[in-house]
């Protein structure tokens, strides 16, 4: 890290975690927490948490966690530094000049040496770009009209046909081998060694958020395959959950973003004004992606192909949207292919009259499933009919579907009131407006064997870090060995040390843990929700109850300890571990633990 620590704590204690989170998030006070829906995964009923108390939030729907800091590099995709940088800034606190050396790098970490290598890469194809053997790049970008203030704007470059020099460049900046081709940008195999993975293409930069390079797409000039060849997934490259283009969009004032497939088509958008552009990443379109985007709009308008494949991809990305409780609605370009053409051919006027005029999405379609039924036969109108009215029986807000059901009646001239009808009989057949159908989070499934033991592990632990007064009862038997997940250990033993001397603080224990993944499990140490081994929430139980809950807990967390220092024995103080703990079970179990 950087920074001193007590600097790091400084800052962190100088920013409220209800203040900053609230810059982001609605939150509302319930009791000594504050609830919100969770901008890290997609919920309609509030289960983000900030607890001030503890300085953390936490999700029980997606089990997303931490102190400010973490919240920070989560949500606007920050590094650990950056984000001491963003909060002391916040704060007025002056953080002290570092000069960064080579053993500071190499402890920021993987994510931010592949940041640098990015960077690096893409300032070397700017500028081959822009010196002699990059003519025939800057030739193709200028033949598809795109200006020289463009090009400057989204950094593009050009990656020359030489196979190694980007490789060699980089070694020349001191990365190693490994790095360079963890970034992706070079594979190695036996007969070429370490070598470049984009060579002779036109080279379009891909930032997160925060204007970081995160990966590259580059393009092919002319006729080629593939005509896109893209990074491949990196520790800092998620396609899932990155928008090219969101870097600028998120600033724009439209009030909605439009959403296409391709990096030239959001470039020239861009170009011509539309600076709400955004494109995914050569796959489709992701529920995450959603998340990020509802942060900044409700309405996207989705900008497609109108082929097969296209459509498609619309008609996913209009469930995805509607699930988020967003509002989807769809651009119609005919008879030109993508947005890139269409301004080529009709300028930005008329592209503006096709976003006013933008379909929404339940007429969208109803249009598609137009194309399957003869509306010259009686039967297969009737039919065309009823699935109207059934999909009218999806949408559960009953304005929303009134106003659809007269919209759709007049473009395929129904009479309403038939419809009307038509609706309440599906609906009675059926039962109106079923909740929809969401994908299980991955929360609930299979708990695995010693899935069990972590659970009893995690609710001692927030347990006795939320009544400090709970460990004195119970530490005669238990102490932070006997927690044998070795995290959840290292954890125990900082919140009974810190009980000890008065100075538990789990905020400040989350920002020891480097990767996320650690600062996410150690957030949830501190929100388990605290139960009986049965899964039955104690805080309305008498005191006999918790004690008897607390006692299985202390036992079972015991027992598994025992069992696991017993197949270590070979070692000594293992050995005298599980002839002690066998002592304390058969206590344990012959008592009861008072909490009065
Ligand atoms: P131009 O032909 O340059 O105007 O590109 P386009 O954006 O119109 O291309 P297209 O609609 O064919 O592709 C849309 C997006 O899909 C691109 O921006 C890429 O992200 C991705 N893509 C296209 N072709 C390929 C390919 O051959 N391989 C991969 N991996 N992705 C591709
Ligand atoms: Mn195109």
């Amino acid at each position: 890290m950087y920074y001193p620590d007590d600097i790091v704590e400084e800052v962190r204690e100088k920013n409220n975690i209800v203040d900053v989170i609230s810059g982001y998030v609605r939150l509302q006070k319930k009791g000594n927490t504050y609830f919100g829906l969770c901008p890290f995964h997609n919920e309609k009923t509030p289960s983000f948490s900030v607890t001030p108390s503890k300085g953390m939030y936490y999700c029980f729907g997606c089990g997303a966690g931490g102190n400010v800091f973490t919240f920070l590099m989560n949500y606007e995709n920050a590094t650990f530094v950056e984000a001491v940088k963003t909060l002391a800034d916040r704060a007025g606190i002056k953080l002290p000049e570092v000069e960064v050396t080579e053993e500071m790098k190499k402890a920021a970490g993987e994510k931010a040496t592949l940041l640098e290598i990015n960077k690096e890469a893409a300032k070397y194809f700017y500028y081959a770009l822009r010196s002699d053997h990059g003519k025939v790049g800057l030739k193709y970008l200028q033949d598809r009209k795109l200006t020289e203030e463009t090009m400057k704007n989204w950094g593009l470059g050009y990656s020359d046909k030489y196979s190694n020099d980007l490789v060699k460049y980089l070694e020349s900046k001191g990365y190693s081998d490994e790095m360079i081709v963890k970034s992706g940008l070079a594979s190695r195999d036996e007969a070429h060694g370490t070598h470049d993975k984009f060579w002779n293409r036109v080279m379009f930069p891909i930032q997160d958020l925060n204007h970081r390079v995160i990966g590259f797409g580059g393009r092919v000039m002319g006729e080629g395959e593939p005509k896109y060849l893209n990074s491949p997934e990196t520790p800092i490259f998620e396609k899932r959950r990155n928008l090219f283009g969101l870097n600028f969009a998120r600033s724009s004032k439209k009030g909605h973003i439009i959403l296409c497939e391709g990096y030239m088509d959001v470039i020239s958008m861009h170009q011509a004004g539309f600076n709400e552009a955004v494109a995914s990443l050569g796959t489709a379109f992701t529920p995450e992606q959603a998340v990020i985007l509802k942060r900044f709009t409700d309405t996207v308008i989705l900008s497609y192909d109108s082929d097969g494949a296209g459509t498609k991809a619309a008609l996913r990305a209009i469930e995805i949207l509607r699930n988020m409780d967003m509002t989807a609605r769809v651009l119609d370009l005919k008879p030109y292919k993508d947005p890139d053409e269409f301004i080529k051919n009709l300028g930005a006027e008329a592209f503006e009259e096709r976003i006013k005029n933008a379909k929404n999405s339940f007429a969208f379609e109803i249009e598609i499933l137009r194309r399957d039924y003869n509306l010259d036969d009686p039967d297969e109108k009737t039919k065309f009919h009823r699935e109207i009215a059934k999909k009218l029986c999806g949408i559960q807000d009953e304005v929303a579907r009134n106003n659809y059901l007269e919209s759709v009646c007049r473009e395929y001239g129904i009479a309403s009131d038939v419809m009307r009808k038509t609706v309440v009989e599906y609906a009675s057949k059926t039962g109106l407006a079923k909740p929809a159908i969401r994908p299980k989070s991955s929360m609930h499934e299979k708990m695995p064997p010693d899935e069990g033991v972590k659970k009893a592990q995690r609710i001692l632990i927030t347990w006795i870090s939320d009544e400090p007064a709970v460990y004195s009862k119970i530490k005669e038997y238990i102490d932070p060995s006997d927690f044998t997940e070795e995290l959840y250990s290292r954890v125990a033993k900082e919140v009974i040390d810190g009980i000890a001397d008065g100075g538990l603080n789990p905020a400040s224990l989350v920002s020891k843990f480097d990767s996320e993944e650690e600062q996410k499990e150690v957030a949830s140490l501190f929100n388990t929700k605290i139960t009986g081994l049965d899964g039955q929430p104690l805080e309305m139980s008498t005191i006999q109850e918790k004690e008897r809950a607390l006692r299985d807990i202390v036992i079972k967390i015991k027992e598994n300890s025992n069992e696991y220092y017993k197949n270590k024995s070979a070692d000594m103080t293992a050995l005298s571990k599980v002839l002690e703990g066998k002592k304390k079970l058969e206590k344990l179990r012959k008592t009861t633990i008072s909490l009065e």
